[in-house]
């Protein structure tokens, strides 16, 4: 039986397109809902038009009250009985209780090479800090933000001249090997880190 995914977003939705995509033939998973804190996330017109059922719940009504957006979030995540849920772009910092129901079973694509730059402006820091490489990591989602265990990164080259934008999107495409990558290894009960040099 194919394991369900749901995948959160909150924008575009370019991962959530890869990991989409990647759910195919012998996958051992499949999607089962794209939802997104924003109801005009342009990756909600994407997944649908894959096929895919879409929810959204606006944050912004609950004004900052973490748990009443979450216990929104939850009818629909509890309808599409998800075995896995993978955010993907999704920018709402979850309470410890929201994690703890899907505990070990929700993962999470960051644009660093964790343990280095948990939260914002990961490239801007990079950069800033003279770095040789940057990257991605795909870690199990735990409470503390971006400390989970990490199941997967990909590193890239720093350029001459680069900016937060050009080494954003060099991360970003390997962001779109990497988490298809860890998601079907992860789906096949797999845990060894899937490691990728850009
Ligand atoms: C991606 O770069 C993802 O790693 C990042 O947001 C972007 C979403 O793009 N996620 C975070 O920063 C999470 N803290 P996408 O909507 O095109 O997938």
């Amino acid at each position: 039986m194919s394991r369900r995914v749901a995948i959160l977003i909150s924008g575009g939705g370019s991962n959530m397109l890869a990991l989409a995509r990647s759910m195919t033939g012998d996958h051992p998973a499949r999607p089962c809902l794209v939802l997104s804190n924003d109801p005009e996330a342009a990756g909600l017109a994407k997944a649908a038009a894959l096929g895919i059922p879409t929810a959204a719940v606006d944050h912004r009504p609950f004004k900052g009250d973490r748990a009443a957006f979450e216990a929104a979030l939850l009818p629909h995540l509890e309808a599409a009985r998800p075995d896995i849920i993978a955010l993907a772009g999704f920018m709402r910092v979850l309470t410890p209780d929201f994690v703890a129901r899907f505990e070990g079973r929700m993962l999470n694509i960051h644009p660093s090479l964790l343990p280095k730059y948990p939260g914002l402006d990961t490239h801007a820091r990079a950069l800033a800090a003279g770095d040789a490489e940057a990257g991605c990591s795909v870690h199990v989602v735990t409470p503390d933000l971006d400390s989970g265990p990490v199941l997967g990164q990909a590193r890239v080259p720093v350029l001459p001249g680069d900016t937060p934008e050009s080494l954003a999107a060099r991360v970003l495409k390997q962001e779109h090997v990497l988490y298809p990558a860890v998601l079907r290894r992860f789906a096949a009960g797999d845990r060894r880190p899937v490691l990728l040099a850009g």
